[in-house]
């Protein structure tokens, strides 16, 4: 991401915030895996989202108006032993020089510095909650500055929650976030394909994962959630994410599996049969689950509200199983009823962005949201029949089949940023084992 547009977002934060606000960001902590190990560090996304700063140990404070400086920047300091060791730090003059940070500090010099810039405020902007650590500092900050304050001195009276500002920011996509976005699920697509033509019985799901692991490593990516690789009935188990079954002759799999790139994620699911062939059962169902899906994107676009695409799935996957005779009674009384919930469990889509599971509101005061250019969301409609549901003839059973996009919604329309992936049966006939 360009450094210019760090700065743009910054200053449209500061707009909002207004004089007399302060608002104050802490990054991610590392976090231990076992003994001494750590997991790959990730930086915090509101945090990544206002600096483009990787390290941990920092806070961001942006203060509008102030004359010396309005972004405020505390990090780790240089230290060449340790550097040597971990890597190289940015340090203060870094976070100035490189960073756009107009002033910087150690960031062990916080609990001295930071309270003076919390003096002169009225409103603190803050995400309580995200960081439990930093939020009894932050309040330890605010009591000391009102037990010390004797006329004359001043301390904030007001917290406020940055989220409603912030993650209503990080919804609508700007050109280049759309266009990081359009790269992540292009290395999605790739990775689902390179997976889809190496599929073959008696592969192991994990070997599968390898495949996509490999593309998106390829490519300087890596998965932006746990990828699930379920064959047979594993497919119904929404979170299965063990991968470690055999896949066998006759069976589907079931890949949800999307890569994060540049701080952009994709999410993208295929189901497609391991052998090549879809079974009569296999190819009704997941032509109901494709047709709900072309439904549901054709209700993405300005003007729908948010909730449009899933009313357009739900329709057309109860009224598909009511054909297969796999839900009885009226279509509308079905739908009332939520009857398709029992196969159709989740919603069909959620938005995307830094996070899998992006920010922003679903309903403004109290009605669903309506869709704007830059907005981006998936639409994953499923059908899942449990081995276990007795109640169902046979052929249906341990059937699970999710089809997965990522979808920017434009001035026009949309754009299918996953497009190009085989979707149809026929189109995923011929690409899985074709390796
Ligand atoms: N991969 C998580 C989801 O589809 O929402
Ligand atoms: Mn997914
Ligand atoms: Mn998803």
């Amino acid at each position: 991401m360009n450094r210019k547009e760090f700065g743009r977002r910054r200053r449209h934060l500061i707009e909002m915030i207004g004089a007399g606000g302060v608002a104050i960001v802490p990054a991610a902590q590392l976090k231990k895996r076992n003994r001494d190990v750590e997991y790959p560090y990730r930086q915090d996304s509101d945090f990544y989202y206002l600096t483009g700063f990787n390290e941990p140990e920092a806070v961001a404070v942006l203060i509008p108006g102030r004359d010396q400086a309005e972004y405020v920047l505390f990090c780790r300091d240089r230290d060449p032993e340790r550097e040597a060791w971990d890597g190289a730090r940015a340090g203060p003059e870094g976070a100035i020089a490189s960073f756009g940070a107009e002033d910087a500090f150690p960031i062990d010099d916080i609990d001295d510095i930071l309270p003076g810039l919390l003096e002169t405020c009225e409103r603190v902007f803050y995400t309580m909650g995200s960081h439990p650590e930093f939020d009894q500092r932050l309040i330890e900050w605010v009591r000391k500055l009102r037990e010390g304050g004797g006329s004359g001195t001043h301390s904030p009276h007001e917290f406020v929650t940055l989220d409603h500002y912030l993650h209503d920011m990080r919804l609508f996509k700007s050109r280049s976030e759309a266009a990081a976005m359009r790269k992540a699920a292009r290395i999605g697509v790739k990775a689902h394909e390179r997976a889809m033509r190496s599929c073959r019985p008696g592969k192991w799901e994990y070997e599968m994962q390898a495949e996509l692991d490999y593309e998106f490593a390829l490519h300087g990516a890596t998965a932006s959630y746990q990828p699930i690789v379920g064959s047979g009935a594993n497919a119904c188990t929404l979170h299965y994410v063990e991968n470690r079954a055999r896949m066998q002759d006759g069976d589907l799999l079931l890949v949800d599996a999307g890569c994060e790139y540049d701080y952009y994620a994709s999410d993208i699911t295929r189901t497609y049969p391991v052998n090549g062939r879809f079974s009569d059962a296999q190819r009704a169902i997941y032509d109901i689950v494709l047709e709900a899906s072309e439904a549901a994107i054709e209700k993405v676009h300005p003007g729908c509200h948010w909730n449009e695409p899933h009313d357009a799935a739900v329709e057309v996957i109860t009224r598909g199983l009511r054909a297969l005779g796999l839900l009885k009674g009226g279509v509308k009384t079905l739908i009332k009823k939520e009857a398709y919930k029992q196969f159709f469990m989740h919603r069909t889509g959620h938005w995307l962005g830094m996070d899998v599971h992006d920010v922003g509101d679903y309903k403004v005061d109290g009605e669903w949201r309506l869709l704007e250019p830059g907005m981006v969301m998936t639409v994953e409609p499923g059908i899942y029949i449990s081995a276990n549901q007795k109640d169902v003839p046979k052929k249906w059973r341990g059937i699970g089949i999710r089809i997965e996009d990522d979808v920017l919604v434009t001035r026009t329309g949309n754009e299918v940023l996953s497009a190009g992936l085989a979707r149809t049966a026929t189109e995923v006939e011929a690409l899985v084992g074709s390796a």
